[in-house]
């Protein structure tokens, strides 16, 4: 039995989720993190009897919350091999000037200072782990390529990339590897959230083509995190084939 740790934010749902099978069907042990508790026990109750799964709800904003939960780990999880960091979202496609700015800010709250409270609450344990270690930090294409709508998320995600590199000069001679996987289009519940609700508009986005699945996401962070320890994949953006850039906007007098 592989008695690897993942601790993966976001397990509740979407690329967190199929993560957490991922790594079970390899054997790996699990911390599970997320808000709704309801569905971190039934995650227990479904891969617990394959591998050792510890579950913490958490809020990945509230810095306290996250010291308690890494303080709480139970033995056999404290040895973290690889943090997932991946709990995150989008709000507000509208364009920024019709944006609440409560919406930029619980993206700034979740994806900025979640994303670093819990990197920086578990790099203790990850240089310790040393060699083979990993940070896996889930950006976005929104972090490289602007688009209408994407203002603070896209940011939000540009700060994901820098961090991530920024970690990576750090920690270059602790053995703890850093990555920013930048996903495209993916079916999730990413788009019922960023919609507050709208299951139609979720449907319409990700019907008549072909999204990424959280499977397939789940498989490209199963496969940074196990490459041999001298590997280190710096970035890793991955689209839909068909998905792709579009032009320049030009703003024209009629
Ligand atoms: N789907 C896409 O097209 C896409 C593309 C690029 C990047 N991404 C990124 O991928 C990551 C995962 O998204 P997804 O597509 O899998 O969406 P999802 O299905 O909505 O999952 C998002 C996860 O983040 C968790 N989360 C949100 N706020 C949180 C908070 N404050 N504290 C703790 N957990 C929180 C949610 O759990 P709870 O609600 O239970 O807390 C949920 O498990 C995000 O960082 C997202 O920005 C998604």
């Amino acid at each position: 039995m592989n008695s690897k740790v993942v601790f993966i934010t976001g397990a509740t749902s979407g690329f967190g989720r199929a993560t957490a099978h991922r790594f079970a069907e390899a054997g790996w042990s699990l911390v599970l993190t997320g808000r709704r508790s309801e569905r971190l026990e039934a995650l227990k109750a479904s891969l617990g009897a394959k591998v050792p799964v510890h579950i913490a709800t958490l809020d990945v904003r509230k810095n306290e919350a996250v010291l308690e939960v890494v303080a709480n780990l139970p033995d056999a999880f404290r040895e973290v091999t690889c943090l997932v960091n991946n709990a995150g979202l989008a709000l507000a496609p509208e364009p920024a000037q019709k944006t609440d700015l409560n919406d930029w800010h619980t993206m700034i709250d979740t994806n900025i200072t979640g994303l670093v409270n819990v990197t920086h609450a578990l790099l203790p344990t990850l240089i310790e782990t040393g060699k083979g270690a990993s940070i896996i930090n889930i950006g976005s294409v929104a972090g490289q390529w602007p688009y209408p709508g994407s203002h603070v998320y896209g940011a939000s995600k540009a700060f994901v990339q820098q961090f991530s590199y920024n970690l990576r000069c750090d920690l270059i001679a602790t053995g703890v590897r850093v990555t920013d996987i930048a996903p495209g289009m993916a079916e999730t519940e990413f788009t019922l959230v960023r919609t507050k609700g709208n299951q139609a508009a979720s449907d319409a986005l990700y019907s008549t083509t072909t999204p990424l699945s959280a499977e397939d996401i789940a498989e490209q962070i199963f496969y940074v995190a196990t490459l041999p320890a001298h590997i280190n994949i710096n970035r890793l953006e991955i689209m839909p084939s068909r998905q792709a850039w579009a032009g320049f906007a030009v703003d024209r007098d009629n």
